[in-house]
Parts: structure tokens; C-alpha cells; sequence
């Protein structure tokens, strides 16, 4: 009988038997008669024992010479091993090598950021960028699935576009057939759409922006995953911000606490994010930031020193609401009673990460509209189909947008946020 093909995240269920891995080589320690060889095969590492005198000694002469990143398909008896990391080894019955890879770029020394990201197609077999990657796809998956299980429809907005949604600074444009077309910076508008046609929608894709400095916060293209809900307004909205929250950042420490400790996470900090988080208005913040010793400009933005400040006083997220309306884009709804402010909410990441969402109640009246069209200098006739939803049936209805890189970012504990996307864009990056 052929030992059965198995991953290492399985391992544990062939305890005694004899199994093959299809993998890479990691790592290897290789002694006179005996050599130790790490192998990955992208569910996890486990160490096979290859013993000179159970091998053909030709195989067993390769295998000790065998250059980092090298393929091969290893035959084997699991041990249970207490010093194990995965708790199991492998004593090698045979092996057969598929690739040998010579002077693997990416030793275990020290390499710098940008050495790292040129080689970035390669990087991620590392252990630490495996576990964010692994909690990127677990965040995609909890963010789906609390949608999916709550009735919302996926509806996707489209990436070329005729107009700006967030202002035209960061836009990127594109030669399209004598036109210019734009690549999305967020496809709230089309949900909009979307939610008076069919009550609850989202969208989950890459956006782009052409955001022109270099910060650990900011890509140029990134992926956001946007709600949006008819007969809503600020606070279910928030509401809505806050349940999410709890339920997804709940589901990736539950189902990917083995990564979280490869990143040497303090999982406490994600297991405090529970309901409620604290609130408080734009102005609020403003006084606190004076008291701290951060003062706001008047009527102005946060910038990423208020957020690190302000954040860092509460162990959970905390939520912003009624910015200046200045500041704000077009289509944010102004406060009834008191026009200088607007019915939006940023909720911020602990630990000085910062905003992560962005969202809020949509301006629902049609002359309204247009005249924050007109002061935002934005072509009305670009905006004409959504001035419609105005026309025909408007409610009140919001919704927010999540940045997935900024999540996994803070979920992950890392420094800079080029590392939660395979492959980052950013200002000075366009490859790999
Ligand atoms: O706050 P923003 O600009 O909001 C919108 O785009 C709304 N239209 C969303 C909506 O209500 N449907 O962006 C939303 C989020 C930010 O909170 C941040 O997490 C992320 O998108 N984001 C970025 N992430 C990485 N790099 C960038 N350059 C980002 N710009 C925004
Ligand atoms: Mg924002």
C-alpha cells in the first residue's frame, strides 16, 4: 500500500503511520549520518528525520546538500514530539526530490524592507508573512460571512468609473476610448443603488487612490468592503459598525490563534473588543486631543498624531461621529441642527492604528444634493443617475466603508501595512 498524501495541518490524525508530504525544504541541519530538514508545504513546518542508514545513500548525500527552497515529496512515519512545534516530526522512509533550488535569496539573516518587498513573490513563504496572509483570508472570510448570514447582497460597483466619490485629489485616471475613465476610490455610490433597490447590499473589492506620500497607513490600491442600508440613519450605522466589528475581529481570534502567535500577538488586546465602544462626537474628541496635549486646528482633520493619541487612551475600538462638514466628502448628510456638521463616523483602531472605517448617514434630499455637488465643484452631469435615487423613492440610508489592509494591519499587530496585502502598491512600488 502507498502512504496516503496528507498536509501537515493534518498531520496529527497519522500519528504512527506512514504518510507522504508533497513541500518545500525550509530549513535544514544537516550532521554526518544524520540530517534534520524543515519542510513547509504551506499549511505548516514539520522537521523529517532523514537517518543515513534507512536511505539510499545517494538520496540521502542530495538531501544533506539540499539548497534552501528546493521542492521535494517526502515519505515518512509521524511521531507525536513534545518539542515539536506542530507537536509531530517525521522519520524519512524515502523521498524523491522534484526541484533543487540553489542560493535561495532570502536567508535567515537579516534583510531590509525593500530587499524583502523586490523579492516579495518569494517573501511570503516565509513563517510570519504566512500567518498574515492566513489572517487576511480569515478577516475576508468573517466580513463575508457576517453579511452573507444577515441578508445583505452582494452587489459589486464597478472598478472604472466616470467621477469622484472621495474627493478628486487621490483620483486616478485612465485613457478609456477618447474618454477618461477613473479607477475606483470606493463604491459606496453604486451601492447606494444597490440598497434602495434591494434593501441591503455590499461590495467587497479593490479600490484605488492616488495617494502621494509614503505612510504605513496608506496604499494605492486596496481592498474595502462596503455595506450599505436603506431606513437607516447615524446611529444604526454605528450600531451596525460595532456588531461587526465584534463578530469578525471574535471569528479570526477563534479560528486563527496559531497565526496570531506566530505574529507574537497580544491576543488580549483583540479579545477585549466587545461591545459597547465608547462614543463621542467630533468636538469631544477635539477637547480631549487639547487635553492631551495633541490640539486640533480648528474645523480640521485628524491626522495620523490625534488618531495614535486619542486611540490609545481606550483598550477597544472607539468611534467618532459628527465631523466638521467642510471636511467631509459631497454626499454626507448634514446635521439637521447644525449644518457645520456632518452625520458621519470614523471608528478608530486601539493601540494608535486609527481609523479603519469610515461611514455614515447619505444626504437623502435631492436639492441638498445638488448644491453640495456644486460647492464640492464636482460635474453634475457625471452625477446625474445618482441625483435618481434622489428623484425616485429616496430614504434615509447609510452604510460605512471597512479597509481590509488597515484591519488585518491592526488584527495582525504590525508596524506598516505594505505587509497585509500579497502584493503592496504604493507610491515608489509597482512591483513585483
Ligand atoms: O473613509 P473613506 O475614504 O470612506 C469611503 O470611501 C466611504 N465612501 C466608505 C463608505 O461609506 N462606503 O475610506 C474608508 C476606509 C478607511 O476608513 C480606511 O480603512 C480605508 O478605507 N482606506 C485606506 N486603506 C489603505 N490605504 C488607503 N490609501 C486608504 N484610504 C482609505
Ligand atoms: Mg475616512
Amino acid at each position: 500500500m502507498t502512504a496516503p498524501v496528507v498536509t501537515i495541518d493534518k498531520i496529527g490524525q497519522y500519528a504512527g503511520q506512514e504518510v507522504t508530504l508533497q513541500g518545500w525544504l525550509f530549513a535544514s541541519t544537516p550532521r554526518g549520518r544524520i540530517a534534520f530538514l524543515m519542510i513547509r508545504d504551506g499549511t505548516g513546518v514539520i522537521q523529517a528525520v532523514a537517518v543515513k542508514k534507512e536511505l539510499d545513500e545517494d538520496l540521502f548525500e542530495r538531501l544533506r546538500h539540499l539548497g534552501q527552497e528546493s521542492s521535494l515529496i517526502v515519505t515518512g512515519i509521524v511521531k507525536e514530539d513534545d518539542r515539536a512545534k506542530g507537536g509531530y516530526e517525521m522519520v524519512m522512509t524515502g523521498a524523491e526530490i522534484v526541484s533543487e533550488a540553489k542560493d535561495y535569496p532570502i536567508s535567515p539573516k537579516e534583510h531590509g524592507p525593500n530587499f524583502l518587498h523586490n523579492h516579495r513573490h518569494l517573501w511570503f513563504r516565509s513563517r510570519r508573512q504566512q500567518a498574515i496572509m492566513r489572517i487576511r483570508h480569515l478577516c475576508v472570510q468573517a466580513i463575508r460571512n457576517y453579511f452573507d448570514d444577515r441578508g445583505y447582497m452582494l452587489m459589486d460597483s464597478p472598478i472604472f468609473t466616470p467621477n469622484a466619490c472621495e474627493g478628486t485629489t487621490t483620483l486616478f485616471g485612465t485613457e478609456y476610448f477618447g474618454n477618461t475613465a477613473y479607477l475606483s476610490q470606493s463604491g459606496q455610490l453604486y451601492q447606494e443603488a444597490g440598497a434602495l433597490a434591494f434593501g441591503k447590499t455590499y461590495c467587497f473589492g479593490p479600490t484605488f487612490r492616488a495617494e502621494k506620500s509614503a505612510t504605513r497607513r496608506h496604499l494605492t490600491e486596496f481592498w474595502m468592503v462596503e455595506p450599505e442600508v436603506a431606513y437607516a440613519d447615524l446611529e444604526d450605522i454605528m450600531s451596525l459598525c460595532e456588531d461587526f466589528l465584534v463578530e469578525v475581529v471574535g471569528f479570526v481570534v477563534a479560528r486563527g490563534r496559531s497565526y496570531l502567535e506566530d505574529l507574537e500577538r497580544d491576543i488580549s488586546v483583540l479579545e477585549n473588543v466587545q461591545k459597547p465602544f465608547p462614543r463621542m462626537s467630533y468636538d469631544e474628541a477635539c477637547s480631549k486631543l487639547g487635553e492631551l496635549g495633541e490640539p486640533v486646528d480648528p474645523e480640521d482633520d485628524f491626522g495620523a498624531p490625534h488618531e495614535t493619541k486619542l486611540t490609545q487612551q481606550f483598550d477597544r475600538p472607539i468611534m467618532v461621529h459628527h465631523f466638521p462638514t467642510a471636511i467631509k466628502a459631497f454626499y454626507m448628510k448634514e446635521d439637521p441642527d447644525n449644518a457645520a456638521r456632518s452625520l458621519g463616523v470614523d471608528v478608530l483602531a486601539p493601540e494608535g492604528y486609527g481609523e479603519i472605517i469610515g461611514g455614515g448617514q447619505r444626504e437623502d434630499d435631492l436639492d441638498t444634493l445638488i448644491r453640495k455637488i456644486h460647492e464640492h465643484q464636482l460635474p453634475m452631469d457625471a452625477f446625474e443617475w445618482y441625483l435618481d435615487l434622489r428623484r425616485y423613492g429616496s430614504v434615509p440610508h447609510g452604510g460605512f466603508g471597512l479597509g481590509l489592509e488597515r484591519l488585518v494591519c491592526w488584527v495582525c499587530g504590525i508596524r506598516h501595512i505594505r505587509e497585509t496585502i500579497p502584493f503592496p502598491r504604493t507610491i515608489d512600488r509597482l512591483n513585483p
